[in-house]
């Protein structure tokens, strides 16, 4: 069963969201089906940071396999690599063709994933549900709350993506400011978790990259 809700009428934030019309992100579903179906962003590596957060901040005190959401989590790079440690993933997307490869690419890992389709600015997330929160490569600012109310106490949210100055940097990336990240901002999103670390870098892309612990 899905762990992800549909907003219900008792819950006013996403409702609003809803009758604003036409959304004007071009981060959306279909739009991602199709750049999937022309083969990009098919991602298979982790990112580096997710291997150096989870060494630094996630294994030492890990006692056994815990539960991780992977937040618009594409195919599965992220997913598939905490599955084959262990953990129960959940990830969510609104792409369906992006879910299809995420879920090959999980029966040919021999591993168990739970794939939600979903478009997060309308979704709702549990409450205290997760060991770890993962979000790379997305922003979507309304969820920013909920992704720190999906976790357990002494939960991780690890958090990646692109900044203003990726506008300099060439074509990756969203062209949109709106969909990139100012400066200091996403070390000051989460106000109810503890931040761990937190950087800024302009190298190949321009990013931000956060590690916070709910207390
Ligand atoms: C740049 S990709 C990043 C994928 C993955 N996090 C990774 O780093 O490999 C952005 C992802 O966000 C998803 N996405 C965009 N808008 C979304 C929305 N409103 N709700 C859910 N997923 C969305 C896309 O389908 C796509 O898979």
């Amino acid at each position: 069963m899905s762990t992800l809700r549909r907003p219900g009428r008792s819950e006013p934030g996403p409702r609003k969201a809803q009758r604003r019309g036409p959304d004007p992100s071009p981060q959306g579903g279909t739009d991602w089906d199709q750049r999937y179906r022309q083969g990009a962003h098919k991602w298979r590596q982790p990112d580096p940071f997710l291997l150096a957060a989870y060494r630094e901040f996630i294994a030492p005190g890990r006692s056994r396999p815990r539960r991780a959401l992977d937040v618009a989590g594409g195919v599965g790079r992220h997913a598939l690599w905490l599955a084959r440690r262990g953990w129960q993933v959940t990830l969510a997307d609104a792409s369906k063709v992006g879910l299809a490869e995420a879920r090959r690419r999980a029966l040919k890992a021999s591993v168990k994933l739970e794939l939600i389709q979903r478009d997060l600015r309308r979704s709702m997330l549990p409450r205290g549900r997760y060991d770890l929160v993962l979000v790379f490569f997305f922003l979507e600012r309304r969820l920013f709350p909920a992704l720190a109310r999906a976790l357990k106490p002494g939960g991780i949210l690890l958090y990646k993506t692109y900044t203003r100055p990726q506008l300099k940097l060439g074509t990756t990336g969203p062209r949109d400011p709106r969909f990139l990240l100012k400066k200091g901002e996403l070390r000051r999103a989460f106000p109810s978790l503890q931040v761990l670390s937190y950087r800024e870098l302009v190298g190949e892309k321009a990013v931000a990259e956060l590690v916070a612990r709910k207390v």
